[in-house]
């Protein structure tokens, strides 16, 4: 029923559709519009209780363009709807609206409310068929015009990272996306749960050795057996990796952190070889005052302090993919450092050089030509700098990447593993064989060490190229999954 000229003053808000649709009333193209031509539908209301006056079921943003436009009155379509049923009328009214990621939730909730907790007999006509075959999650999608996917993945979102929404409801990230990083901390919170995975934890076994403890004790590995060590120990305050007390990188102070990496950089100076060579990847991190720490080189400086180690060369890693950075007020982090380290001024080393980008050649730089070392290394004109980019990272790492046939599968996601083109191209360094002054008779002889091994990405890089290799890692589902794909490498 059509009730003219109702006084304004005598209509409100059904306070559900303020409950649901908070926040979500842009009116400035309507009230454009109603200015222009005038307002084509009534109001939907229904009576409040009190005499003459109306609680509005539909048309909350034209009665605010109405409201501030100055009308006085207008026309209202009265309408009977029992109290259950109203959330159904108010959801489905705004079903075709733009809305928000929490807009979208609260929708979600109420009818969830009302399909699964209210009377049989639904009156909502369009969607009865379904309701019949009991198929709510599709009726509810119909209703708020979402598709069903969209739904759960928005309930995902909401219980593990809420603070994401806000992000979604801003465009700064879609729904899609968000969704994708909660699944990636679900399976990472998943490594952290002991016992995750079942097997062995610690294995030494033909040519891999790999043991679930901190490796600030070695005692597995006699006195200078390895030959290269390439590790990324743990940057401090990052990350929680297992609930072990004896992990590293949670220290409460910074100082204890850097005085627990060094007693495993004690270790490996005990053993690595005379000639052995140790790449060092550390990140750095802000403190509560927003100031870089200068944490890489501060471990740096302690080693050098305990022990008589030499720093060759402080590389520099342009990250290929930084984390986009939220905030406003400084750059962007966007490279690493890798501290080359060795214990003396003689160590195996693969000098090689590359061909710069202007020398004219059309030979890959990994096949090389006649006067190269090897099938594997160009022989160019340019030595290797210490800035790596993704082109030079991708050169360097060529000769070793070319000889890995396996693919892990890992059922278990590690936060930060090493990236792959990086740990290939310092594996390409000290790979024997691959230059002429650098040789070994028999590859098993060469000892390669990740004290933090985590997934071990270059472990398996070192045993595919027939070295033996050595990993330490405090959480047991890493070292697990790890020896399983070892067992599984070595029978193929
Ligand atoms: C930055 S991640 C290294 C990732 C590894 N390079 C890879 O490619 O997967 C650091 C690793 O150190 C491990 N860790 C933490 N404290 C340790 C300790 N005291 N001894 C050995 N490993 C430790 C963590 O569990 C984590 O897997």
């Amino acid at each position: 029923m059509i009730i003219r000229n109702v006084t304004l003053s005598n209509l409100s808000s059904h306070p559900l559709n303020d409950e649901i649709y908070m926040g979500n009333m842009d009116i400035d193209d309507l009230m454009e519009n109603i200015k222009q031509i005038g307002l084509l539908e009534p109001l939907v209301v229904i009576k409040s209780g009190k005499p003459k006056s109306y609680l509005i079921l539909s048309g909350h943003r034209r009665f605010l363009c109405l409201q501030k436009l100055n009308y006085e009155k207008t026309d209202v379509k009265l309408i009977e709807v029992e109290e259950e049923d109203i959330p159904l009328f108010i959801i489905s009214y705004n079903s075709t609206r733009l809305k928000k990621a929490t807009t979208l939730l609260r929708e979600i909730d109420i009818l969830e409310k009302y399909y699964y907790t209210s009377k049989e007999n639904k009156n909502d006509v369009v969607t009865n068929a379904e309701l019949i075959k009991g198929d709510k999650r599709k009726v509810i999608s119909k209703r708020i015009g979402i598709a069903e996917g969209q739904i759960s993945k928005l309930k995902t979102i909401r219980s593990i990272r809420p603070e994401l929404l806000e992000k979604i409801d801003l465009d700064e990230i879609s729904i899609s996306q968000a969704h994708i990083l909660c699944k990636r901390e679900t399976q990472e919170d998943q490594s952290i749960t002991p016992n995750f995975i079942r097997g062995k934890k610690n294995t030494s076994k033909g040519r891999f050795n790999i043991f679930c403890k901190s490796s600030v004790d070695m005692s597995e590995i006699p006195s200078e057996q390895i030959n290269a060590i390439i590790c990324s120990p743990v940057f401090y305050r990052h990350r929680i990796y297992s609930k072990k007390s004896n992990e590293h990188g949670n220290e409460k102070n910074v100082e204890d952190y850097i005085s627990n990496v060094c007693d495993v950089m004690d270790e490996c100076f005990r053993v690595l070889s005379k000639s052995g060579v140790m790449f060092v990847h550390l990140g750095n991190t802000y403190d509560k005052n927003g100031s870089l720490m200068n944490i890489p080189h501060k471990i740096v400086i302690e080693m050098m302090k305990r022990k008589p180690f030499l720093l060759i060369n402080e590389i520099c890693v342009r990250k290929v993919n930084p984390i986009p950075n939220s905030v406003k007020t400084r750059l962007s982090t966007s490279h690493e450092v890798v501290f080359f380290i060795t214990k003396s001024r003689k160590y195996n080393f693969n000098h090689f050089r590359i061909k710069s980008k202007t020398e004219n050649n059309s030979t890959p730089y990994h096949r090389g030509n006649q006067s190269g070392y090897s099938p594997y290394l160009s022989d160019g004109k340019k030595n290797l700098q210490d800035y790596w980019d993704s082109e030079m990272l991708d050169i360097i790492s060529t000769p070793v990447a070319n000889q890995i046939k396996s693919k892990k599968q890992f059922n278990i996601l590690h936060p930060c593993p090493f990236p792959e083109d990086l740990r290939r191209s310092l594996l390409a360094l000290v790979t024997p064989n691959l230059t002429p002054t650098n040789r070994i008779k028999n590859m098993s002889d060469f000892h390669l060490l990740d004290c933090y091994s985590g997934l071990s990405g270059v472990l398996f890089d070192g045993y595919t190229l027939g070295m033996s290799v050595w990993g330490y890692d405090t959480n047991s589902n890493y070292t697990k999954v790890v020896i399983k794909e070892f067992e599984r490498l070595s029978k193929v």
